[in-house]
C-alpha cells in the first residue's frame, strides 16, 4: 500500500509531536524533579502514630540554629499546628499524611511539597527573615481544604 504524500507528512508530524511531548515530560520528571514521589522513604499509613518519628510529632532542636519539625498532615490540619523558631534557623521538615494527599506550601519561601500517605516527605529551609509565614495545603483534600492552614513564626 502506498500512502499519499500528505498523509505521510501528517503521520510524521503526529509521531513527532508524540515524541516531543514524551521528551518534555521525561525531562520535567527527571531533570526538574516534577515526577510523583518515588524512591522516598515509605511508611504504613495505617500506623503513623506508632511509627518513629511520627509517634512523637513536634519541634526538636537538633543543632545550633537547626531544628527538625516532625509533622503529620491530616484532613484538615497540621500536627504540630504552631511552629516557632528563632531567626536564622534551618528547619528540616519530616512529614507524612495520615489520610489523603495534602500539600505543604509556605508563603514567602520556595517550599511547595506534596505530602502523600505512605511516604515520608523531607524538605529543609533556612528562615533568615523574621515574620509569620503562612502554611497552606495546596492539594485539594476534601470539604475542609480551604481551612487547612497554619503558621510558622520566625523571631
Ligand atoms: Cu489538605 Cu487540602
Amino acid at each position: 500500500m502506498k500512502l499519499h504524500r500528505a498523509e505521510e507528512i501528517w503521520l510524521i508530524i503526529g509521531i513527532g509531536i508524540i515524541a516531543l511531548s514524551m521528551v518534555i515530560t521525561g525531562y520535567q520528571a527527571f531533570a526538574q524533579g516534577m515526577a510523583p514521589p518515588s524512591g522516598m522513604e515509605t511508611i504504613d499509613p495505617q500506623k503513623v502514630d506508632q511509627t518513629t518519628p511520627f509517634d512523637n510529632p513536634g519541634i526538636f532542636e537538633i543543632g545550633e540554629n537547626e531544628y527538625e519539625v516532625v509533622m503529620i498532615l491530616q484532613a484538615f490540619s497540621f500536627t504540630p499546628n504552631e511552629i516557632e523558631v528563632p531567626v536564622g534557623s534551618t528547619v528540616h521538615f519530616t512529614m507524612t499524611s495520615r489520610d489523603v494527599v495534602h500539600g505543604f506550601q509556605v508563603a514567602g519561601t520556595n517550599i511547595n511539597a506534596m505530602v502523600t500517605p505512605g511516604h515520608i516527605q523531607k524538605i529543609s529551609q533556612t528562615f533568615d527573615k523574621p515574620g509569620e509565614y503562612l502554611v497552606l495545603c495546596n492539594e485539594y483534600c476534601g470539604v475542609g481544604h480551604q481551612m487547612m492552614s497554619t503558621t510558622i513564626t520566625v523571631k
